[in-house]
């Protein structure tokens, strides 16, 4: 269903993926009253399944995912489900086995509980305790962001081994829509036109105090600076500890900071306009269930009037 990189063969120094899913899923209410939002299934697979297995192919061996304390049913998909996986086999019903056993065969979970919702950029904090000593770099997924094809991660890390310092995944978003995202102001690089230099970053800024139409689109790695920055981020927008502040504190005193524009595709999973136009997409891909969605997806197309199909914009992101 989701399509690898042909060139990820690398071996690379990245251990831990750290993974916030302690947000209390409000845009999914009322699914999310007992269901986490990182457990709603895209077409089949939960979505920190989908992160696992982008962390596990940029050479991660451990998932750090920072939940909330109702949140541990994220922690529960990746246990061991013995009983479950031989009632299947003995059905004869192998493939489903597979799939049950497949998330806790790609990466080892760790669980670190954020008491508070004070921010994201506290969460990553957390993080801290999780790494060993001898980890120089880590990532950070957020599991909103479907990032499409995989392997973005793996070549953020190249850029890492290039420039040192931290490095975030960014696309370019209508100017209509950067109030939605951590936003950079860049320099471009000579020579290397899919990597741009930060200068500065701010979160959710209004379209008029924009640095650009670049924006964080949840994919990032970095040194251990980021902890001693994140020490002295102070709240920021909503109150919270922003993590773009201490990315912009780390900038302003003297660190390399770089984005790695990306061209492919991204879907926001976090509210149901996104996740229903990830799942629609996925779905028409899927090797069982693709046709008939394929069909339908025509048949409601045509459906429309002509005039509201002239009306529709082509889709840039799916937020
Ligand atoms: C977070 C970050 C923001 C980033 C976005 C990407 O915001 O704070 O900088 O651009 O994720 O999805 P959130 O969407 O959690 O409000």
């Amino acid at each position: 269903m989701v399509t690898a990189h042909t060139d990820s063969a690398h071996s690379t120094p990245l251990r831990t993926v750290v993974v916030p899913a302690a947000g209390l899923g409000t845009r999914f209410l009322p699914a999310t009253k007992t269901v986490p939002k990182e457990l709603l299934p895209v077409v089949d697979t939960p979505g920190i399944e989908l992160v696992a297995e982008e962390a596990a192919e940029a050479g991660a061996q451990r998932l750090a995912v920072i939940t909330a304390p109702a949140k541990d049913g994220i922690l529960a998909h990746f246990g061991d489900f013995t009983e479950l996986r031989d009632h299947l086999v003995t059905k004869g019903k192998t493939a489903e086995a597979a799939k049950v056993a497949r998330a806790v065969e790609i990466i080892t979970v760790q669980g670190v509980v954020q008491e508070e919702p004070l921010g994201l950029g506290h969460a990553v904090s957390l993080a801290e305790g999780a790494l060993d000593d001898n980890e120089e770099i880590f990532a950070v997924m957020l599991p909103d962001d479907l990032v499409l094809p995989i392997g973005v991660t793996s070549q953020m890390i190249r850029v890492q081994e290039q420039f040192g310092g931290t490095v975030l995944c960014a696309m370019d978003v209508p100017l209509e829509e950067v109030s939605k995202y951590g936003v950079f102001d860049i320099a471009d690089i000579p020579g290397q036109p899919g990597v741009k230099q930060v200068l500065g970053m701010v979160e959710k800024p209004s379209q008029e105090k924009a640095p650009s139409t670049f924006v964080a689109t949840g994919r990032y790695v970095f040194d251990r600076h980021i902890f001693d920055a994140l020490r002295r981020t102070t709240p920021g927008k909503g109150g919270e500890i922003q993590l773009t502040d201490a990315i912009d504190l780390l900038i302003r005193e003297g660190h390399p900071v770089h984005i790695l524009v990306h061209e492919g595709q991204r879907h926001d999973l976090g509210n149901p306009g996104g996740y229903i136009i990830a799942c629609m997409e996925l779905g028409m891909e899927h090797p069982v269930y693709g046709a008939s969605i394929r069909e339908a997806v025509t048949r409601a197309a045509a459906a429309l009037a002509p005039a509201t199909l002239a009306s529709v914009q082509p889709l840039t992101s799916s937020s």
